[in-house]
């Protein structure tokens, strides 16, 4: 059986959409682990209700970030990494020794509204600011730089006259929810 390790520290929506694929047997995977930086993160109440390992990962120090990160994924020997919702770097020698196995999934059209300090709602407030007719999700492999990584799938999602960051960051959800297992199925099944 293929594993699959997710890092996390917001909610832990598309985690759980990733939970929810494996439990149909969408995704023929089983979940070796979570990671995260933040032990009181939704995403860890999700792990916990069903049983996955959570590794907590602190910040900082740097280096014993980069070292636990290296220890642990060496533990769970991942075939596929996924980050849904990871807002630290992950450090570049952990790209480098997975290479071609780490995604991330970002509510907009990559490269559009990209890179570092694009996160969370501001993401969908420069949309909304940009006047853009159209917005999304991207899923694309992890590289040392944010959001750079080459793109694997991407969901169109409309801005709809009187959208709010708040209407179109939930809009662009819902997308993702479906966007990131479709591609992990695509790409972990035999
Ligand atoms: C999602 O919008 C994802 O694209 C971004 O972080 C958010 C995580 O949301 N990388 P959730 O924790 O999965 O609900």
């Amino acid at each position: 059986m293929k594993k699959l390790v997710v890092f996390a520290s917001g909610s832990g929506s598309n985690f759980q959409a990733i939970i929810d694929s494996v439990n149909r047997g969408d995704i023929q995977a089983q979940i070796a682990g979570l990671i995260t930086t933040k032990p009181h993160a939704g995403a860890v109440q999700r792990a916990n209700h069903h049983q996955i390992p959570v590794a907590v990962i602190p910040e900082t120090p740097e280096g014993l970030y980069t070292k636990t990160i290296h220890k642990q994924l060496s533990a769970w020997q991942p075939d596929l990494i996924i980050l849904a919702g990871f807002l630290k770097k992950i450090p570049d020698s952990v790209v480098r020794l997975y290479p071609d196995s780490i995604i991330n999934i970002h509510p907009s059209l990559l490269p559009k509204f990209g890179g570092k300090g694009f996160f969370g709602l501001r993401v969908h407030q420069a949309v909304l600011q940009a006047s853009e007719k159209e917005t999304g999700c991207t899923v694309h492999y992890v590289n040392e730089r944010y959001d750079d990584g080459t793109i694997i799938a991407q969901k169109k999602v409309p801005v709809l006259p009187g959208d709010t960051p708040e209407t179109l960051a939930g809009r662009v959800l819902a997308q993702e929810h479906k966007l990131l297992p479709s591609v992990i199925a695509n790409l972990i099944n035999p």
